[in-house]
C-alpha cells in the first residue's frame, strides 16, 4: 500500500501534501459497475474540511508563483513519464471503477500523459505583448501597455465519472500551467481513479497546497465548494442538469462549462455508406455510448437510409459485449439508474412504432447495442441524452429538414457530416449550431489541442490545451507613461 490508501483500500483527500482521512470519519464505500465488487472507500469531506482546504490553496497561491515556468513544466513532464509508468495499474482501476474496457482504459492513461506533456510546452511558449498608445486616435508613443497574463487564483475542477483521469487532467495542468492553484472534486464514481491521477502529480514535485483533493457526493458538498468565497474560478465537465445548477448559484465566479451532447451524424444520400456506417459504429458505442460526444442520432434520407441500416446492423452485430477485463467494447453502464433510462428510451420508441433493428437485451446495469429506425420527433429517444448503447436513426425527406431537426435540440456540442461533396458539406456545416462540425468523421474530441465547445446547452466557454490556459488566466496591463 501507498500513503494514497490504506491496506483496507481506504483513500485519503490530499491536503496540503499530505493524504488525510476526514476528522469526521464519514466515507463512502466505491464498488465496482462491472460486478459489484468491493474497489475502495473513499472520504466525504465535511465544511470544515473545505474551507481548510481552500485555505491551503490561497497559500498555495504565492508559493506557485515562485516557481519559474520551466520548472511548473517540468512537473507535468515528471507526471507524464510516471503515469505511462503506471499506466496497468491506473486502467486495472478505470477497468473496475468505471467499467472502462482494457483498451479505452489504456489509451485514457496514455492520452492524459501526451496531455500534460503538451500544456507544459504551450504553458512554456506563454508570452505577453506590449501595445503602443499611438495606434489609437489622440494617442502617444509615450504611453505603453505591456499586457501578460496572470492567474485567476484558485480554481474548482470538478470532473465527470467518464473520463476520471483524462478530464481532471485537462482542467488541472492548464491551471497549472497558468499559475494557478487548484482543487479537484472528482465524481464520486471515479474519484479513486482521479486520486491516482493527482498522486502521480503529486510524485512528479507538486508542492503541498497547489493541488488538493475534495472528495464526497456533489449533491451533499457541491454547493457550500461551489459558492465559497475563496474560489476563483470553476471549471465544470458533467451533465447540462448540474451545470445549469452550477451557473444560477455562482454568482459572479467564472464558469466554463462542458455539458451534455445529443450529437447528430448526417448521412447524405452520396456519402461513402460503408465508411460511414462502420464510423458511426465505433464513434456511438465505444466505452458503451458513455461519452458526451457519442454519436447520439442519425439524421438520413429514404434513399439511403435501407442499405445504412443494413451496414450498421452488420456492424453492431460484430461488436463484443461484456466484462471490461475481457477486452469488449460494450461493457455495463455506470449504474442501474442509467440501465433503466435506457430501457426506458428503447421501450417509450418501441411504443410509439419505432422499429427495433438490433439490441433491446439488458442483463443488469449491462445494455446491448440497441439500433432503432424510423424514430420520429415524438420519441423521447429523439431528444434525450442516453448515455448508452442506443443508436436511434431519424429519416427525412432532404438535408435541408436534417439540419432543422439537427438544430432543434437543445445541445449544440458537434455534429457530424458524411458526404463526398466539400462544398455540400461546408454549407450543411456553416448550418448546423454546434461547437465543431467533423466532415466525414464520428464526433470526437481529440486531438486535444483543438478548441472544444457546446453551445446552447452543451457548455459555456472552450477547453484545448492553450484555450483552457487562457479561459483560466487573464491579461494584466501595466501601462508605462514615459515623461521625457
Ligand atoms: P454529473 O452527474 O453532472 O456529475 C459531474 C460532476 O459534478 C461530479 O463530480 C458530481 O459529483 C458533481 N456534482 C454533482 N452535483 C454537484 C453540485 N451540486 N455541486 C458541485 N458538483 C456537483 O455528470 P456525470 O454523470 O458524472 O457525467 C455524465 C454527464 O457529463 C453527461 O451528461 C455527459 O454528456 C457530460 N459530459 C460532458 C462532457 C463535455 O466535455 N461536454 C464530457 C464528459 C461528460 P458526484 O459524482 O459526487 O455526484
Ligand atoms: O465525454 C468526454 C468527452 O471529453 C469526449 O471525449 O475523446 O471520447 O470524444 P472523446
Amino acid at each position: 500500500m501507498s500513503e494514497l490508501c490504506n491496506e483496507k483500500h481506504t483513500y485519503g483527500n490530499l491536503i496540503n501534501g499530505r493524504w488525510v482521512e476526514s476528522a469526521s470519519g464519514n466515507v463512502i464505500t466505491i464498488t465496482s459497475p462491472a460486478d459489484g465488487s468491493f474497489i475502495g472507500e473513499i472520504q466525504a469531506v465535511s465544511r470544515e474540511e473545505v474551507d481548510e482546504v481552500i485555505r491551503y490553496s490561497k497559500e498555495g497561491l504565492s508559493l506557485w508563483a515562485g516557481v519559474p515556468i520551466f520548472e511548473k513544466a517540468q512537473i507535468l513532464y515528471n507526471a507524464a513519464e510516471l503515469l505511462e509508468e503506471r499506466t496497468e495499474e491506473i486502467a486495472d482501476i478505470l477497468m473496475m471503477e468505471i467499467a472502462k474496457d482494457r483498451k479505452s482504459s489504456v489509451s485514457e492513461v496514455k492520452r492524459t500523459a501526451d496531455f500534460l506533456r503538451f500544456t507544459a510546452d504551450a504553458g512554456k511558449s506563454l508570452e505577453g505583448i506590449a501595445v503602443s498608445g499611438e495606434n489609437f486616435p489622440g494617442g502617444s508613443r509615450n504611453k505603453i501597455s505591456y499586457v501578460r497574463r496572470v492567474p485567476l487564483g484558485t480554481v474548482l475542477a470538478i470532473s465527470p465519472f467518464n473520463y476520471p483521469i483524462n478530464l481532471s487532467a485537462s482542467k488541472i495542468a492548464p491551471a497549472l500551467m497558468g499559475g494557478n492553484t487548484v482543487i479537484l472534486k472528482p465524481a464520486t464514481q471515479g474519484a479513486i481513479s482521479a486520486l491516482h491521477l493527482v498522486k502521480a502529480l503529486q510524485d512528479a514535485g507538486l508542492p503541498g497546497g497547489v493541488l488538493q483533493t475534495v472528495t464526497g457526493k456533489g449533491s451533499e458538498i457541491g454547493d457550500y465548494i461551489v459558492t465559497h468565497e475563496n474560489i476563483n474560478f470553476i471549471n465544470f465537465t458533467g451533465s447540462t442538469e448540474v451545470g445549469r445548477h452550477l451557473s444560477k448559484i455562482s454568482c459572479m465566479t467564472p464558469l466554463l462549462l462542458e455539458l451534455g451532447g445529443k450529437d447528430a451524424a448526417l448521412v447524405l444520400e452520396d456519402a461513402d455508406l460503408k465508411y460511414a456506417a462502420s464510423n458511426i459504429v465505433e464513434g456511438a458505442f465505444s466505452y458503451s455510448g458513455q461519452r458526451c460526444t457519442a454519436v447520439k442520432r442519425i439524421i438520413t434520407t429514404d434513399k439511403v437510409a435501407d442499405q445504412l441500416v443494413d451496414m450498421l446492423k452488420t456492424g453492431i452485430e460484430k461488436l463484443s459485449v461484456g466484462d471490461p477485463r475481457d477486452n469488449v467494447v460494450v461493457t455495463p453502464l455506470i449504474d442501474q439508474k442509467s440501465a433503466d433510462f435506457a430501457e426506458f428510451l428503447i421501450q417509450d420508441a418501441v411504443a410509439k412504432g419505432a422499429e427495433l433493428i438490433v439490441g433491446n437485451k439488458r442483463e443488469g446495469n449491462l445494455v446491448y447495442p440497441t439500433l432503432l429506425d424510423k424514430v420520429t420527433v415524438d420519441m423521447e429517444i429523439a431528444w434525450k441524452e442516453p448515455f448508452s448503447p442506443i443508436l436511434p436513426i431519424i429519416r427525412v425527406k432532404d438535408m435541408e429538414e436534417a439540419v432543422e431537426i439537427a438544430n432543434r435540440s437543445e445541445y449544440g456540442l458537434q455534429s457530424s457530416v458524411f458526404t463526398k461533396d466539400i462544398n455540400k458539406a461546408f454549407r450543411i456545416a456553416e448550418k448546423l449550431e454546434v461547437g465543431t462540425v467533423q466532415i466525414n468523421n464520428k464526433t470526437e474530441r481529440g486531438p486535444d489541442h483543438f478548441p472544444f465547445l457546446g453551445v446552447k446547452a452543451s457548455g459555456m466557454g472552450t477547453q484545448g490545451v492553450k484555450y483552457s490556459i487562457e479561459a483560466m488566466t487573464r491579461p494584466k496591463a501595466i501601462t508605462i507613461n514615459l515623461t521625457e
